[in-house]
């Protein structure tokens, strides 16, 4: 199929976009939240809805092998896709934060005692913080913290006390969902493996806005969300270095994670099955596939030229307005903007585009310890993707200023 190169071809697959809110035409700068998704996904939803549904690798009959192959077709693609050795690395879960949970349980579980450490950032989402301190919890170990500094970078000078050999694993962001910034995670994860340590990259924002390759990272974990991905909600994936997978034991049990089960004991099915107990989420998996398939069609030189362009514009824009702070000033930035403006209330700015169609995110983000870093209750957030125009960007600037006066 040919490839997208350019914004009208890319807008087209995306129905949701022609809408209008509020009378409005929609502008949708909310894609941290959760992206539109193109009409080959919508297709193949609505396909399986109406029929081609069947449980997968259960049954003989017609249904089910056609789930079956559009789910392990999914597992293909997603592996493709992040560049894993093999399909038994690919784990589908219903989303990062059940990623990272099944990190936090079954690596934690096997390889983290009392008296070991586990290293987290203050800039991370909350699904990357709470599963940790109630694995830290269980097992008597310690939870430490990169901080970030006054742009909401690492500091990574602070790194030669925080990695020591009682560090088991590293789990962070590879980009902020608040400050669209790209974390060094390369240097975190050569300095985390030169002390045995495993690194975990929370990849919801990563994944979305240029090529993941797990191979060259070297990371041990990648979790991402399907939603995030032009997919549906309630998919995810979990990439996992076999060496660590094989050596880490399911924590959820029930139908298809096993090998042979009498009432005395159970043994479990290879990988990647033994991390995927019950029926899963086997149309949104097929459709997440689609997504990946439809991510594939879109020219990487125009997607990264175009996030550019878009960033550039918007923080040209925004840094123009009188009394607005940007959070995240970085070089390594991506289109995910976070700000308050003086004298009034994120919420009541949300509120007030939102009746100018333009939906955005504002509030703590899941992110509460780095509001309090950064001493606010709160942001305002525009995160785009490539499917969104400078036209937009000039747009909401314009409808920007008019709710700040409005609300001044
Ligand atoms: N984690 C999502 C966000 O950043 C929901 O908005």
């Amino acid at each position: 199929m040919a490839k997208i190169v350019n914004i009208a071809q890319m807008r087209e697959h995306f129905p949701a976009l022609n809408q209008k809110v509020n009378n409005r035409d929609l502008i949708y700068f909310d894609n941290g939240a959760t992206a539109q998704k193109p009409q080959s996904v919508i297709e193949l939803i609505n396909d399986m809805n109406s029929g081609t549904n069947g449980n997968i690798h259960r049954a003989v009959h017609e249904l089910s092998a056609r789930c079956t192959d559009l789910y392990e077709s999914a597992r293909l693609a997603v592996k493709e896709f992040i560049n894993a050795e093999s399909t038994d690395e690919i784990i589908f879960t219903s989303g990062t934060t059940a990623s990272v949970n099944l990190v936090a349980n079954s690596f934690t579980s096997r390889f983290i005692s009392k008296g070991d450490a586990v290293l987290i950032c203050e800039a991370d989402h909350h699904s990357n913080i709470v599963p940790w301190q109630m694995a830290c919890k269980r097992a008597g170990a310690e939870l430490r913290v990169l901080p970030v500094d006054q742009n909401g970078e690492w500091i990574l000078d602070k790194l030669d006390s925080l990695i020591d050999s009682k560090l088991k694993i590293v789990s962070v962001a590879h980009i902020s969902n608040v400050l669209g910034i790209k974390n060094p995670v390369q240097e975190i994860i050569e300095r985390a493996h030169r002390f045995g340590a495993r690194v975990l990259l929370d990849g919801a924002q990563g994944v979305v806005h240029g090529k993941v390759d797990v191979k060259d990272l070297n990371c041990d974990f990648y979790a991402f969300s399907g939603h995030k991905l032009y997919g549906p909600t309630g998919t995810g994936v979990l990439y996992g270095k076999r060496e660590v997978l094989e050596e880490m034991e399911p924590w959820m049990g029930g139908g298809d994670m096993v090998d042979s089960v009498t009432l005395a004991k159970t043994t479990f099915a290879p990988l990647p099955l033994k991390f995927e107990a019950g029926t899963p989420n086997f149309i949104g998996v097929a459709a997440l596939g689609e997504a990946i398939n439809f991510v594939n069609r879109v020219d990487i030189d125009f997607m990264t030229a175009h996030e550019e362009r878009l960033t550039s514009s918007l923080n040209k824009e925004l840094e123009e307005i009188e009394g607005l702070t940007l959070f995240g000033k970085s070089k390594q930035k991506l289109p995910i903007f976070s700000f308050n403006v003086e004298g009034v209330h994120h919420t009541d700015l949300a509120m007030l585009l939102d009746k100018m169609g333009v939906a955005v995110r504002s509030g703590m983000m899941c992110c509460e310890p780095l509001m309090t870093r950064f001493g606010v209750t709160g942001m305002i957030r525009a995160s785009l993707l490539p499917y969104n125009t400078i036209e937009e960007t000039e747009l909401f600037t314009k409808s920007l200023r008019k709710a700040i006066n409005m609300l001044r």
